[in-house]
């Protein structure tokens, strides 16, 4: 009897989380993703926690607190008007627009960001040519560095350069004073945006938490309405962090590498 030789099994390896990662987005219905800091590293605008992040160079508590608003507004106008300049060099990475493209492609919006830099909306606008790009257009729950906002009466409107005397910008209805339209410490996030967010996510099935490390709240929550409403919690981040232990799968890496290969 000949024994025909058989190339040995090959031990079945357990699929990479990459792989895992891109089944449960295969399966899933709704989809909702949750930025940070993290998806805009690789475009060279710092994060807060990181060695070397934003807080490395100021205290919070002395810059971009309503406290310190209120006591010294040039201050903290001058330090947001250095983080404007600084930004506008900045430009969406392969992250971003991977994340814009594949909303755009599901035509159902899905973006939450903690970041204020603008650049997830800068990059739904260019992926979608002269389509609407409204699916790939974020939820700022942190607001946007680039608008202002009238601290008495709340009028938004479009950031004006700081004039280099004294004077501080004025809300051209009630002539309140005016400041950048984010979420300092101390303040309360914008409670309806705060809704939208997280209605979004207790209906979706599957959150992808990208580059945050989950521990300001309430932006750290929107991932726990999806996996308390029974779906489930991707974590795209190079490192650990306080939401690994409730993801169903870690894809450790950069979002800017990650997310073109996820989302293809
Ligand atoms: N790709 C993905 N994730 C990354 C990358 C990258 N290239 N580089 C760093 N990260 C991860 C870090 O491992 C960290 O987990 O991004 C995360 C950045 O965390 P933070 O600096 O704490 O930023 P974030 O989570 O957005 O902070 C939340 O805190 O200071 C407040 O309002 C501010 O919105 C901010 C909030």
């Amino acid at each position: 009897m000949t024994h025909h030789a058989t190339a040995p099994r090959e031990p079945l390896l357990p699929p990479s989380p990459l792989t895992r990662a891109r089944d449960l987005i295969a399966e899933a219905h709704r989809i909702v993703a949750l930025t940070g800091a993290g998806i805009s590293a690789e475009s060279r605008v710092p994060t807060f926690r990181d060695a070397g992040g934003l807080w490395r160079n100021y205290r919070p508590e002395e810059l971009a607190t309503i406290g310190a608003f209120e006591r010294d507004p040039r201050t903290v106008w001058e330090w947001y008007e250095w983080r404007r300049g600084f930004l506008a060099t900045c430009k969406p990475n392969e992250g971003h627009r991977a994340l814009a493209r594949f909303f755009l492609r599901r035509g159902e919006e899905g973006i939450v960001t903690q970041n204020v830099d603008g650049l997830h909306t800068r990059a739904a606008l260019e992926e979608a040519g002269d389509g609407p790009p409204d699916a790939a257009l974020p939820i700022e729950i942190h607001g946007a560095i680039a608008r202002d906002r009238c601290n008495d009466c709340g009028l938004r409107a479009e950031a004006e350069p700081l004039g280099d005397d004294d004077t501080l910008p004025r809300c051209a209805d009630c002539g309140g004073m005016r400041r950048p339209d984010v979420v300092l410490f101390g303040e309360m996030l914008d409670s309806a945006l705060l809704e939208r967010a997280h209605n979004m996510a207790a209906r979706a099935d599957l959150c992808l938490v990208i580059g945050t490390s989950a521990v300001v709240y309430p932006a750290a929550g929107i991932p726990l309405a999806t996996l308390h409403a029974g779906g489930r919690i991707i974590e795209i981040n190079p490192q650990d962090t306080d939401l690994t232990r409730a993801a169903e799968v870690a894809v450790r890496g950069a979002a800017g590498e990650v997310l073109p290969e996820l989302l293809a």
